[in-house]
């Protein structure tokens, strides 16, 4: 190692080290393509590390050795809020309701008090703050006087505004110093997916989306908060800790205008109408795109709130009306163990059934191993389980334990074939080793024919079981060869539905590549990656003979990926399969994209206006070609706006989100390699790789390896 001699290179090292190990830490972070080894990225870190340590003089707050990745830093400040965010009192009933709106008329001298009633939403509490029209500093709730500091989180979130517009500040009689305060929410899609992104991954298994949320929000890299596709409504605008409206419903209409998301709301008249209001929601609430625990009901008139003023812990003139809880208590009358498509064992709680909100449960996925070992949980215990939206019911925790309790053990013998059941060291899943195990053909199968896949109507789970199980299709291709008294011959099979189904399958045959690179089920192969390397291949030929280097080359494709796909087509039985089915006729073939350079890789572009040089479809492939993506919309993720004349809304949104924007010659420049790429596609400003490595949370840096085959 270089003795340092004086402080000037002492710096100059340091800065230098930081630099280095920012672009490292993108390129393997984020663009999912690292250039150097773990060992040499390590060595970087220790180094600079050491420096740091010997002179605490030279750190910077934004050195990579204060975040995560390098030595993590303890929790995050804390700030006070002004006033305290207050919590609410609850109401269970309408009797309840109609006690609060008996000391709101009362009070009042009114006849009928007017109210608004607002979704409850069930995420995290959150204060932004706006200095001058900026987002300053966003807080947690915390315990309502104290909260943490999470501003460069919150500012990845992109329902988040990072600007109020001045104008419209003025017009609402604001100066731009204002706060807004509101819930940042998980929706259920969103929550849905993280679970099952953290499972393939061996991540953390969140609840609920409210867990999901705030621990989405509570971490110390903020690329994680922008890969979690969260969501902020704000309900409450303070100007110098006070509201500036002489209503609640004018407050509600201000911050819509300010371009933040409106939370669903409606002025009611009276008490009557709040009660209508709650009906209609706990009907409809099902159908949400996210979770509601119940209506917030507030006195709208602000002179009103003043005189009903304050407990200790809630407004008197707000209350919360609950909705019954979707959870219940049932018992665990035993775990069993389920495998899946990729040989995992998952096991599954069979309960006694229990009605929960409507619907009757009686199994709940516990995830994993290590997810029971958190729970504490075994046969025979009580548990709270918990449906939220249309997510499958899940374990909350244990709330008595069995007298009788069975430990869960994971079997020795793959419960559908008695194969060995094998666990490496760096997965939490245990998997059946035998590639033909049928319950992994059952799976692959119905993955095969799934909506987003083949999209094979009418190969539902019991006809797959019964395939699988008679050795009739032992392989993708043996689908495509089935006669139709064979079929016919099947339980619940008569010939018109043989013949339908029959006719189905032959149907699938002429899908497009995207989908049968999908259908195979190859590890962290989705549907967006399937898509792109059908761009790019052209065929599964040329799929299947690509290299880690050549699929690497593939935007978006990153080591995990490629080693992944190269292990898929090293398997025999797969490159058979895949043969199978191209004699069966299935070969389908895509014009290759011809790619350029990789120059904008992992880039976002948006046009608008119209360009003089080229048509705006001619840019956005040449744009394609250097490995870049055109989008839409623009948002805080865009990379650049490329500005035709007559711009429209967009080059207005670029300008107040601060996205860079070229003006048409700018654009050619850059094409030509002329003019330098944006600063923040290659800082850590701006998430682009695929959300699994942000959330696998993981320190581990290496890939992780099993066998992969299909039937
Ligand atoms: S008003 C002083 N409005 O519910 C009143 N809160 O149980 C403060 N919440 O801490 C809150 N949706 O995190 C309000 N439309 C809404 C809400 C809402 C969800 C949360 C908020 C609060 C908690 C109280």
């Amino acid at each position: 190692m270089v003795k340092i001699k004086n402080d000037s290179k002492l710096f100059e090292r340091a800065a230098k080290l930081r630099e280095e190990i920012r672009l490292h830490e993108h390129r393997y972070y984020v663009l999912d393509r690292p250039s150097i080894s773990d060992a040499k990225f390590d060595r970087l870190m220790n180094e600079l590390k050491r420096l740091e340590a010997e002179h605490p003089e030279i750190v910077t707050p934004d050195s990579p050795t204060q975040r995560v990745g390098g030595a993590p830093r303890k929790g995050f400040e804390t700030r006070r809020h002004h006033p305290p965010m207050l919590s609410l009192d609850n109401a269970f009933s309408f009797e309840e309701l109609e006690r609060f709106d008996r000391r709101a008329r009362e009070v009042s001298g009114r006849q009928d008090v007017e109210y608004v009633a607002e979704h409850k939403y069930d995420g995290l509490s959150m204060s932004l703050h706006y200095e001058k029209g900026r987002l300053a500093l966003a807080v947690t709730r915390g315990d309502g006087v104290n909260g943490e500091d999470v501003t460069p989180n919150v500012a990845r979130i992109e329902a988040v505004p990072n600007r109020v517009d001045p104008a419209k500040c003025k017009r609402l009689g604001l100066d731009g110093d204002l706060e807004v305060r509101g819930e940042i929410i998980m929706p259920l899609k969103a929550f849905a997916k993280l679970n099952e992104q953290q499972e393939e991954l061996g991540g953390k298994h969140f609840a609920n989306p409210r867990n999901a949320a705030a621990g989405s929000v509570r971490v110390l890299d903020s690329r994680i908060t922008a890969s979690r596709q969260l969501d902020f409504f704000g309900y409450y605008l303070l100007a110098g800790g006070r509201t500036p409206f002489a209503r609640h419903s004018e407050e509600l209409e201000a911050i819509s205008a300010l371009n933040f998301k409106a939370l669903e709301w409606k002025r009611c008249a009276s008490i009557e109408d709040v009660k209508e209001y709650c009906r209609k929601w706990e009907e409809k609430r099902e159908k949400l795109p996210y979770e509601i625990d119940g209506i917030v009901i507030k006195v709208n008139e602000l002179w009103l709130q003043q005189e009903l003023g304050f407990t200790s812990k809630a407004p008197r003139w707000a209350i919360a009306y609950k909705y019954p809880a979707r959870q219940e208590t049932t018992t665990v009358r035993e775990v069993v163990f389920q495998v899946g498509r990729t040989g995992a064992l998952t096991p599954v709680a069979l309960l006694d059934p229990v009605a929960v909100g409507g619907v009757t449960v009686s199994r709940s996925t516990l995830h994993n191993m290590d997810e029971i070992e958190r729970l504490g949980l075994a046969a025979g215990d009580s548990v709270l389980i918990e449906r939220a939206g249309e997510v499958i019911p899940h374990v909350v925790k244990v709330v008595l334990r069995g007298k009788d309790r069975r430990e869960v053990k994971v079997p020795e013998l793959c419960p559908e074939c008695g194969s060995h059941i094998h666990k490496s060291p760096d997965e939490v899943a245990y998997r059946c080793v035998n590639a033909a195990c049928p319950a992994k053909r059952r799976e692959s199968l119905i993955h095969f024919a799934s909506r987003h896949a083949m999209n094979i109507d009418g190969l539902g789970n019991k006809i797959v079981d019964q395939l699988v199980s008679t050795e009739l299709v032992k392989d993708f291709a043996d689908l495509y060869e089935l006669g139709v008294e064979k079929l016919a011959a099947l339980e619940r099979m008569a010939k018109k539905s043989a013949d339908n189904l029959l006719r189905e399958i032959a149907g699938s045959k002429s899908n497009d590549l995207s989908r049968l690179i999908y259908a195979l089920g190859i590890r962290f192969v989705g549907e967006r990656t399937a898509q792109l390397l059908a761009e790019h291949f052209g065929s599964i030929g040329a799929l299947e003979k690509a290299d880690e280097q050549a699929l690497s080359e593939v935007v978006e494709v990153g080591p995990k990926v490629a080693a992944s796909i190269v292990e898929f087509f090293s398997e025999r039985a797969n490159r058979n399969t895949i043969k199978r089915l191209r004699e069966v006729g299935i070969d389908p073939k895509n014009a290759p994209k011809e790619t350029v350079s990789n120059r904008f890789a992992g880039q976002s572009f948006v046009f608008t206006g119209t360009l003089a040089r080229r048509s705006r479809e001619d840019a956005g492939e040449l744009v394609g070609r250097h490995g870049g993506k055109v989008v839409g919309s623009v948002s805080k993720n865009t990379d650049y706006v490329v500005v035709g004349a007559d711009p429209g809304s967009k080059y207005d949104k670029a300008k107040s989100l601060g996205v860079r924007i070229l003006t048409e010659d700018e654009f050619e420049a850059l094409l030509e390699g002329k003019l330098a790429l944006a600063q923040s596609g290659t800082d850590e400003k701006k998430p682009r790789g695929r959300a699994a490595k942000a959330v696998s949370g993981s320190t581990s840096r290496s890939a992780k390896k099993s066998t992969q085959t299909l039937f």
